[in-house]
């Protein structure tokens, strides 16, 4: 899994015959080089030349996906003659469902070509074509290892993009992106710190909340918009900051508002949707910002705010598994999207797989 942070790469061996923690064989994280990931942000933007570097940075990023699988072999020992599939979501490029399509690129052909193992990748295309938004598509298996039967949860992960799931007892799960989660504090921290992200969240710590940004930022229409619906930095971007951003304004306080942005957008999204939920579950990187669990937790005084890692369950490394189950469906031929959450007409095996001859049919 690569997300739309483009911090990198997160992979796992999954063992998905198992059901708790014990699923996960292995992991490793592969960070992006500066380089990669200025070429992945220009390629988000209309330019000249775009289809050919989109095809050479796929390449490149198929390379690395392969070079972070081998360490997955040798930490768990098994052949790769063992591996069923990899599951690759690729690197997301554009998402523009309301035209009908969403692009990830990074060769998965290249990829079966050098590990020699299955590929299942494109995961968004299938459901888009059945009228869906292609995303969020995790929340199916959120509903598989996280559902509690008394208890009603949400999960609510926190990429550069933030989406949660829904899971209240003896009902279906639902689910939807709630906005920016770390994408626009990371581009604000890189611009004027020149740093990936901000740790912790201490920059922001170091500022005051600026009510009217705030109000304004909030003001944009997805936040309001009921679901189904998805995003990405189609939307959310270091632009789209701009344009709401009074000049000379205290960068430390920019920081601060872009943290409540995030935090208030999240709350909102539980309470006009999640009603009653008495337990938020956090995963991926924004999970690790200790500022940002703070302001949640209280915003949230009526539910507790904890991390995965309270259920066993590793939060850096959930949405690769998913991905690993999401390959599974695939070659299984079992449908993997939730229609109540992508909006899909019906519900759809996705993926396209790139099969070794060795592989068994
Ligand atoms: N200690 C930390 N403090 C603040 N933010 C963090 C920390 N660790 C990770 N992050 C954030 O998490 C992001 C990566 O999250 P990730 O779940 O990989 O997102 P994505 O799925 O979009 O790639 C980083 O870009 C950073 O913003
Ligand atoms: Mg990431």
């Amino acid at each position: 899994m690569s997300g739309t942070s483009l911090d990198g790469i997160d992979a796992v061996l999954a063992d998905l015959s198992q059901s708790g923690p014990q699923l996960l064989l292995a992991s490793h994280y592969l960070p992006f080089d500066d380089a990669l990931k200025q070429a992945l942000l220009e390629l988000h933007h209309p330019k000249q030349d775009e289809l050919h570097q989109a095809q050479l940075t796929g390449n490149q990023l198929a390379k690395m996906y392969a070079a972070a699988v081998a360490p997955l072999l040798e930490q768990s020992g098994l052949p790769r003659s063992e591996i069923h599939a990899i599951g690759c979501h690729g690197q997301t490029i554009r998402h523009r469902p309301e035209h009908g399509y969403s692009l990830q690129i990074g060769n998965a052909a290249l990829l079966a070509e050098l590990t020699g193992i299955a590929v299942v990748s494109d995961f968004r295309s299938r459901d888009i074509a059945a009228g869906g938004q292609g995303a969020p598509l995790v929340p199916a298996f959120h509903d598989r290892v996280l559902r509690h039967p008394d208890f009603h949860r949400v999960i609510v992960n926190i990429g550069g993009i933030s989406n949660l799931t829904d899971l209240a007892p003896g009902k279906a799960a639902t689910g939807f992106d709630c906005g920016p989660g770390n994408l626009l504090m990371d581009a604000w921290c890189s611009r004027r710190l020149g740093r990936p992200y901000d740790e912790n969240g201490a920059w922001a710590a170091s500022g005051n909340l600026l009510p009217e940004l705030l109000e304004r930022l909030l003001a944009d229409p997805y936040f309001a918009m009921p679901p189904p619906k998805s995003s990405g930095r189609d939307l959310f971007n270091i632009a789209w900051l701009e344009r709401q951003l009074p000049v000379g304004e205290n960068a430390a306080n920019v920081q601060a508002t872009l943290l409540e942005l995030t935090c208030r957008s999240i709350v909102q999204a539980i309470l006009d949707h999640c009603q009653g939920a008495t337990e938020i579950y956090l995963c991926g990187g924004g999970a690790h910002n200790r500022t940002l669990r703070d302001r949640l937790a209280a915003l949230l005084p009526a539910s507790t705010v904890k991390t995965t890692e309270a259920l066993g369950v590793d939060g850096d490394f959930l949405e690769a598994t998913a991905f690993a189950w999401l390959a599974q469906q695939a070659l299984h031929g079992k449908p993997a999207n939730l229609p109540q959450v992508t909006g899909a007409k019906h519900p759809c095996i996705l993926g396209a797989i790139y099969r070794n001859q060795q592989d068994a049919i």
